[in-house]
């Protein structure tokens, strides 16, 4: 079995259920014009994040790292029309090429780019009061997972879907000798989330176009 033959897959079911969309292809296009790396979500984690999002009935979404606003455009295509997305990214042009890409897709009016670290920025949600967030997806730089679960978890309600990227690193997470800070970052969301009683979570290792990795799912407890 070979990352060839994952990425024919992915090819073969993208194909077959995932309909063309102009917007999400432009994205995509602009963000490579742009020179930003290609580390978006494929489309077959695009449309999984898009049907998680619509079953939880999400209103309101939270995403840190925005990058292009790829993965940004297939969660806010989940919304209703009153709903709400505030994406965090801290490289200015990043969030240059996001705002065009969510512009372009119609979704200016649904989508909040906030330019700066993500931990600032959560820090000024958490001081702004704002309404809990349905659904959140944590994306962004990886050693600081677990302190962005902490404080989306506070940004929360009980049933809210918390789901974080790249947390399998290709077997990576194994290695508890590793000094990969990155790597550090998702064994310490694991060792945290082992004793932690206000979730409920898993963790599905994926294969595909974007090669051996995993999202951690995790439902915010009564
Ligand atoms: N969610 C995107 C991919 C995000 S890539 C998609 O799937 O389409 C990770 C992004 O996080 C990059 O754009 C990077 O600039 C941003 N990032 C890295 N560190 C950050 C930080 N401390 N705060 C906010 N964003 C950060
Ligand atoms: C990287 C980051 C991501 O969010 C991703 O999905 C894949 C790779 C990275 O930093 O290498
Ligand atoms: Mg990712």
């Amino acid at each position: 079995m070979s990352e060839a033959q994952w990425t024919a897959v992915d090819r073969y079911v993208t194909e077959l259920l995932i309909a063309p969309d102009p917007s999400l292809e432009a994205a995509l296009r602009a963000s490579e014009a742009a020179g930003l790396p290609t580390i978006a979500v494929s489309p077959s984690q695009g449309k999984l994040l898009q049907l998680l999002a619509r079953t939880a009935g999400a209103r309101r979404i939270l995403e840190i790292g925005t990058l292009g606003g790829y993965s940004t455009i297939w969660l806010a295509r989940a919304l209703p029309a009153d709903g709400r997305l505030v994406t965090l990214e801290a490289n200015p042009a990043h969030a240059e090429v996001a705002a065009a890409n969510i512009a372009r897709a119609g979704l200016d009016h649904v989508v909040q780019v906030r330019l700066g670290r993500a931990t600032d920025a959560l820090e000024q949600l958490a001081a702004e009061g704002t309404a809990p967030f349905d659904l959140v997806f944590i994306d962004a730089d990886k050693p600081n997972i677990p302190a962005y679960f902490e404080a989306t978890l506070g940004m929360s309600r009980p049933g809210s879907l918390i789901i974080v990227d790249n947390v399998v690193r290709e077997g990576g997470l194994l290695d508890a000798e590793t000094d990969s800070p990155d790597i550090h970052g998702v064994r310490r969301l694991h060792e945290l989330l082992a004793t932690d009683v206000r979730v409920s979570a898993t963790t599905m290792q994926t294969v595909g176009s974007k090669g051996y990795d995993g999202m951690l799912l995790a439902v915010v407890n009564d």
